[in-house]
C-alpha cells in the first residue's frame, strides 16, 4: 500500500473534528455513525501503522491514552474564584442595589444555569488544548488533561480564529441517566455507588486510567474565562458567543436580562424545567454582562462582587428513621434501605431512601430512631444526607447488618475490597426472583407483559425457579392463578413464545453474568457470533474483546464453567430459545474453520475482519492453538505469528483472506 501522506492523515482528522463538533457541540450530526466509525477506524489504522504521523491531539485520543501514576499539580495563571450564594429575592436585591450604585440603572446581566458538576479550566495555546485542570483550592488544581481529552464535547483544537492563549473555564457534567446506569452497575459489582452526579463526574475525572474515563458519558459547558491574550470582547454574553465560535460548547439556556424582576422570572421558569433537564443544576448564576463593569466591581477575597449564585432551595426535608430493611439484588448484593416516617419533598411523598452499604451507614453514624436530613435530587432515589444528632434522645438503636440473608437465611459475606455484603447462596429465592426479572426484561429476553409482579406471583406459586421454567409455563398453570382470564394468559404465552427468537446479544445480557452489561454483551455477541463460541472462549480470548478486562473475563469463565449454568442454558436451548448473531451469515464457506487475527490489517479493523469471517460461517479466536485453521497477519504481528509458524499453521494476509472468502 502506498504510504499515506501527512496531508491525507490531516484531512481525515479535520473531517472527524468537524463531525465531532457537529455531533457533540452543535447536536446536529451530519454523517451516519457507520460512516464516522469507518473514518475513525481508518485513522486509528493509519496512526498504528505510521507512528511518525501520530499526534497527541488527534481525534483518536478521545478513546483515552495510557494510565497515569498520579496527577501532577497545576497552578492556574489566574485564581479560579468561587461564587457567593443567595437564596431569596431579597438577598438577590442586595446585589442589584450594589450594581446600581456603581453602574447606574442601565446595566445588563447574564443569567445562566448553575451547573452541579466539576469545575475545570482548559488552557488552549495557539488553539491546541495543552492543559485541563481541576479547580483545587482555586490557586492550584490537578492536571487531568488526559481524562478531559476523552470528553467528546471538549475540542482538542479550537475552530476559526482565536487568540493565542485562551483559558476556558466550565463545568464537567455527567448526565442523570448515565449516573443512574453507572450506579446500577456499581451496585451490581459490589462497589459503592456515587452519592450524586457531581461526585460521579469528579470520580470519573480523577481516575488514573483515561480509558476508564472515556467510558463515562461526560459533557462540558464553558461558562467563564481565565486569561485570554489580546482579546477584545467587552461582555460576558460576547465571550460566550466567541466560545461557541471557537467550537466550545455553551449552554443554550443562557439569557441576557435587564432587571431583577426578569432574573426572578428566569429563576422560576428554570426551576420548572429543572427536573426535565438531562443534567443537574442547583441554581442560576447571574453575572454583570459588561466586562468593564466586572473589573470596576472587582473581587472580595475569593469571590467576585460582579456575580452571584441564586440557588434553589435544596429538595430536602427532615424526618425520622423508623427502621432499616435489607434488599437482596440479582447478584446477591444486600442493600440497606432506610424506612422513613413519610415526608413530602418537592411535592413527592418520600417513604424510603437508599443507604447504599455499610460504609455509608457508618460514615453517617446512623441509628434507628434518628432524625435525618433526606435529599431528593432529580429522579434519583432519595438519599439520607446527614443525621441531626442534636435531636437524639438516647433511645436510638444501632443498625445491625444481617449475618444471614434476609430472604434465604444463608450466610452473608463481605468480600475483601468490596463495599457490599452478599448472600452466598446461589439458589437464594430473592436472587432468583431478581435474576428472573432481569431475564425477562425489556432489554433482555423482552417478554412483554411478564413484569415484575408476575414473576413474584409465579415464584409465590412455585411455578418458576429457573429461567427455563418460564418456557414450561402452561395455560392451566396460569389459569390457576386468581383472576387470570383466557385472553391475558394467551397473550402472555404468545409473548413467551415470541421471545425464543432472540439475538445473541440479548441472550448473553439476559443470563445476568456479573459485570456483563448490555453493551459488553453486544460486543461479545458481535465478536463470537455464536453462543457456543462465546461460552467456549478462553479468558485470554475474551480479553481481546473491547470492554472486557481480566475481571470480566474471569466472571464469564466462572459462569460458563458452572455446571448449574450449563444445565440451565441447555434447558433453554432445548425449549427452543434460539439466540441468533445479529449478522446473518452471508455464506457458510468458512464453516468449520477457526481464524486468529494478529497485527494491524491494511484496511479492515480487527472487529470488521472478525465480523466478516463470522458472517461467512467461520469462527474467530483470540489465541493460536492446534485447532486454529489460519492466522490472518497484519503489520506488527507479534507472538501469535511466532506461535503459528511454530505450529505450522498457514498464515493469510488481508488480501488472501478476502480472496479465500470470494472463492468459497
Ligand atoms: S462562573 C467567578 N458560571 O460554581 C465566576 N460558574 O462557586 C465563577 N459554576 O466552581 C465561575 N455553573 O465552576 C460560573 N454558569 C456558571 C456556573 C459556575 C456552575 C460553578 C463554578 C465554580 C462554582 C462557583
Amino acid at each position: 500500500m502506498a504510504r499515506p501522506t501527512q496531508e491525507q492523515v490531516e484531512n481525515l482528522r479535520e473531517k472527524l473534528r468537524l463531525y465531532d463538533y457537529q455531533y457533540h457541540v452543535l447536536d446536529q450530526p451530519s454523517v451516519s455513525d457507520q460512516e464516522y466509525d469507518r473514518l475513525f477506524n481508518e485513522l486509528l489504522r493509519l496512526e498504528a501503522e505510521h507512528p511518525e504521523l501520530r499526534d497527541a491531539l488527534s481525534p483518536t485520543q478521545k478513546i483515552g491514552g495510557s494510565p497515569l501514576e498520579k496527577f501532577e499539580k497545576y497552578r492556574h495563571r489566574q485564581l479560579m474564584l468561587g461564587l457567593q450564594n443567595v437564596y431569596n429575592e431579597e438577598e438577590l436585591g442586595e446585589y442589584f442595589e450594589r450594581w446600581q450604585q456603581t453602574l447606574g440603572d442601565a446595566f445588563k446581566v447574564t443569567a445562566e444555569p448553575k451547573f452541579d458538576g466539576l469545575a475545570v479550566e482548559l488552557v488552549y495555546e495557539k488553539g491546541r488544548l495543552v492543559v485541563a485542570s481541576t479547580r483545587g483550592d482555586g490557586e492550584t488544581g490537578e492536571n487531568v488533561t488526559e481524562n478531559v481529552k476523552t470528553i467528546r464535547s471538549v475540542p482538542l483544537l479550537l475552530r476559526g480564529s482565536f487568540p493565542s492563549l485562551v483559558e476556558v473555564r466550565g463545568e464537567i457534567l455527567l448526565m442523570k441517566e448515565d449516573f443512574r446506569k453507572l450506579n446500577e452497575e456499581r451496585l451490581r459489582n459490589g462497589e459503592a455507588p456515587f452519592a450524586n452526579p457531581r461526585n460521579a463526574a469528579a470520580g470519573s475525572i480523577r481516575q488514573l486510567d483515561p480509558r476508564e474515563a472515556a467510558k463515562r458519558s461526560l459533557d462540558f459547558f464553558a461558562h467563564s474565562a481565565g486569561q485570554i491574550d489580546s482579546y477584545t470582547a467587552t461582555t460576558q454574553s460576547g465571550l460566550l458567543k466567541d466560545f461557541a465560535k471557537w467550537g466550545l460548547k455553551t449552554n443554550p439556556l443562557t439569557r441576557l436580562l435587564k432587571s431583577r424582576s426578569e432574573v426572578q422570572a428566569y429563576f422560576e421558569d428554570l426551576e420548572k424545567k429543572r427536573e426535565g433537564l438531562a443534567y443537574e443544576i442547583d441554581g442560576v448564576v447571574i453575572k454583570l454582562d459588561s466586562l468593564a463593569g466586572q473589573r470596576e466591581l472587582g473581587n472580595v477575597a475569593r469571590s467576585p462582587r460582579w456575580a452571584v449564585a441564586y440557588k434553589y432551595k435544596a429538595q430536602e426535608a427532615n424526618t425520622q428513621l423508623l427502621g432499616v430493611t435489607f434488599q437482596v439484588g440479582r447478584t446477591g448484593v444486600i442493600t440497606p434501605v432506610a424506612e422513613l416516617e413519610p415526608v413530602e419533598i418537592g411535592g413527592v411523598t418520600v417513604r424510603r431512601a437508599g443507604l447504599h452499604n455499610e460504609d455509608q451507614v457508618q460514615a453517617l453514624g446512623l441509628k434507628v430512631g434518628d432524625w435525618v436530613v433526606v435529599k431528593r435530587a432529580g429522579d434519583v432515589i432519595p438519599d439520607v444526607q446527614s443525621v441531626l444528632t442534636d435531636k437524639r434522645t438516647g433511645k436510638e438503636k444501632k443498625i445491625r447488618f444481617p449475618s444471614k440473608c434476609p430472604a434465604c437465611g444463608a450466610p452473608v459475606v463481605r468480600l475483601e475490597g468490596e463495599a457490599a455484603h452478599r448472600c452466598t447462596n446461589r439458589a437464594c429465592p430473592a436472587q432468583m426472583i431478581e435474576s428472573l426479572k432481569h431475564f425477562v426484561g425489556k432489554r433482555a429476553m423482552n417478554i412483554e407483559g411478564l413484569g415484575k409482579k408476575w414473576i413474584e406471583i409465579f415464584a409465590e406459586h412455585k411455578l418458576i425457579h429457573h429461567f427455563s421454567d418460564v418456557y414450561d409455563l402452561k395455560k392451566p398453570d396460569l389459569r390457576k392463578i386468581e383472576r387470570q382470564g383466557e385472553r391475558s394468559t394467551d397473550k402472555l404465552l404468545h409473548a413467551i413464545e415470541r421471545s425464543k427468537d432472540t439475538t445473541l446479544a440479548r441472550f448473553i445480557f439476559a443470563l445476568g453474568i456479573p459485570f456483563v452489561g448490555e453493551s459488553t454483551a453486544k460486543l461479545l455477541a458481535d465478536h463470537y457470533g455464536s453462543l457456543e463460541a462465546f461460552l467456549g472462549a478462553s479468558s485470554e480470548s475474551l480479553q481481546t474483546v473491547e470492554e472486557v478486562g481480566e475481571k470480566v473475563a474471569e466472571s464469564i469463565r466462572k459462569f460458563a464453567e458452572e455446571p448449574h449454568n450449563q444445565k440451565e442454558i441447555r434447558r433453554l436451548l432445548e425449549r427452543g430459545v434460539h439466540p441468533k448473531a445479529s449478522q446473518r451469515n452471508l455464506s457458510d464457506g468458512l464453516s468449520g474453520k477457526t481464524f486468529v487475527i494478529t497485527g494491524t490489517l491494511p484496511t479492515l479493523s480487527r472487529d470488521e475482519a472478525s465480523a466478516l469471517i463470522q458472517s461467512h460461517g467461520g469462527k474467530t479466536s483470540g489465541s493460536v492453538s492446534k485447532k486454529t485453521s489460519y492466522v490472518v497477519v497484519g503489520e506488527a504481528a507479534g507472538s501469535k505469528l511466532e506461535k503459528a509458524t511454530a505450529l505450522g499453521i498457514p498464515t493469510l494476509t488481508e488480501d488472501a483472506l478476502l480472496a479465500l472468502i470470494k472463492s468459497t
